[in-house]
């Protein structure tokens, strides 16, 4: 006698490697299904009635994540809460029993985008302009599309603490999204939010930039959305106490709230869309927002099976709970990107800088500058400027180049892009 053929259920589940732990899933779920522990957001099969409504509200698409599987073999959670990655579909025959096991490939849906912006930001020709060109293969940025006299207007879609609980800084996760309006970005672009109310002078509150963390196409894939990284200022550079009107404005925004934001504004730290380009990215804090923007765009090409240039990320912190995205980043396959993390305030550890952990991965560095389709971008501390040169100096001539002459042909090729305040 033939065994019954068992019931497919699509099943909802989350993907960790995308996931930013912002709870709205759990918030909206209207009959708990979802929960998570320190690591994962995972979806129990038994309770999930497929309604769709924590779908929309999820600003990175985690949410959006299905596997078909026989009833009886639904992901329990317990082994979700160990996943670093989604598992792959399982062939399924049509009578409903697994095969071996080969994965297909994972199946999203996706929202829609507006006509023109679809159209904008396909759009590719080679970026010029400012101080130093872009890469020979950026995409053409689009810049000034909207000024004070006409912002856009943005909906927050998220507002999310990046920094642990007990951290010293509060730097939050900030998704705009732009409903209808075109507003095309590409990794390493600013764009500028306008403070409401007045300065002590009567006058509107001048424009505040912020470097986007979001790739092009969109915080989450196909939506008309953008996100931030940004500290709330408290203090100023000598430590004194300040009160940042652009930052504290953002960090209290609200999901909802409307935001003015003009821009897009940078011509030139833009990244290579060619093939086998390399990325040498080195960044402290808030400095990571460009870098999350332009590995989340690499990602989700290698996530699709694409063959890419080196990712090497050297990030600077006082801790890992004060550094942005360090769930995240953590689990990145290695084969994707090489990941240095220095921590400057661990009690019972020496203080490590980029530059100190440039120093160390000297050979791998030097063996990346002596490639022409290696760019490098630093973003973060004005402090850092002085001895990540330094660090290149050294690690150049330990290893037969000469960064005083590599420097400015770098910088002319587009090869070498720095932006720290
Ligand atoms: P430090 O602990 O000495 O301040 P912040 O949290 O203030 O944004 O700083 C991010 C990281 O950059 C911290 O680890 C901080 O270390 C570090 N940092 C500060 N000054 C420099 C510098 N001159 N070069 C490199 N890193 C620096």
């Amino acid at each position: 006698m033939n065994a019954a053929p068992a019931t497919i259920l699509r099943q909802h589940l989350i993907d960790p490697e995308i996931c930013i732990r912002c709870n709205t899933c759990e918030e909206t779920c209207p009959v708990d299904a979802i929960s998570h522990d320190s690591r994962n957001y995972v979806i129990d099969a038994a309770k999930c009635k497929l309604c769709y409504n924590c779908i929309s509200p999820c600003p990175t698409g985690a949410i959006d994540s299905w596997r078909n599987m026989p009833a009886d073999r639904a992901y329990p959670i317990a082994e979700q809460l160990l996943w670093d990655s989604l598992p792959g579909q399982i062939a399924l025959d049509q009578g409903g029993t697994t095969g071996a096991g080969t994965e297909v490939g994972a199946g999203n849906t996706a929202g829609e985008t507006p006509a023109d912006v679809a159209q904008i930001a396909a759009a590719s020709t080679a970026g010029q302009g400012g101080t130093a060109p872009p890469p020979w293969s950026a995409a053409h940025p689009y810049v000034n599309l909207y000024g004070i006299h006409q912002p856009a207007v943005a909906t927050v879609s998220g507002n999310f603490r990046l920094t642990a609980e007990d951290a010293s800084s509060d730097i939050r996760h900030i998704v705009l999204d732009f409903g209808n309006a075109s507003f095309p970005v590409l990794e390493g672009q600013t764009i500028g939010i306008l403070p409401p109310g007045l300065d002590a002078n009567g006058k509107p509150h001048h424009v505040r930039l912020y470097s986007v963390a979001s790739p092009r196409e969109g915080e989450r894939p196909k939506y008309n959305n953008l996100s931030l990284t940004v500290k709330r200022v408290t203090e100023d550079h000598e430590g004194k106490a300040a009160h940042g009107i652009g930052s504290n404005y953002l960090c209290d925004l609200k999901k909802g709230d409307k935001v003015n934001v003009v821009g897009p504004y940078g011509t030139s730290f833009l990244m290579p869309n060619h093939p086998g380009s390399h990325l040498l990215m080195i960044c402290t804090g808030t400095g990571s927002a460009p870098m999350r923007a332009m590995t989340e765009r690499r990602r989700r090409k290698f996530s699709a099976g694409e063959s890419l240039g080196k990712q090497m990320l050297f990030f600077g912190a006082r801790s890992s709970g004060e550094l942005p995205y360090f769930g995240p980043l953590t689990k990145l396959p290695k084969e994707f990107i090489d990941i240095n993390f220095g921590f400057s305030r661990v009690p019972g550890e020496p203080k490590r800088y980029v530059q100190d952990l440039l120093r160390e991965r000297g050979e791998d560095v030097a063996r990346l500058l002596k490639d022409e389709n290696t760019y490098v971008y630093i973003c973060g501390l004005k402090g850092m400027e002085k001895g990540v040169e330094e660090a290149f100096t050294a690690l150049c001539q330990a290893n037969g180049l000469d960064w005083n002459s590599l420097r400015p042909q770098m910088l002319q090729q587009g090869r070498y892009h720095v932006e720290t305040y």
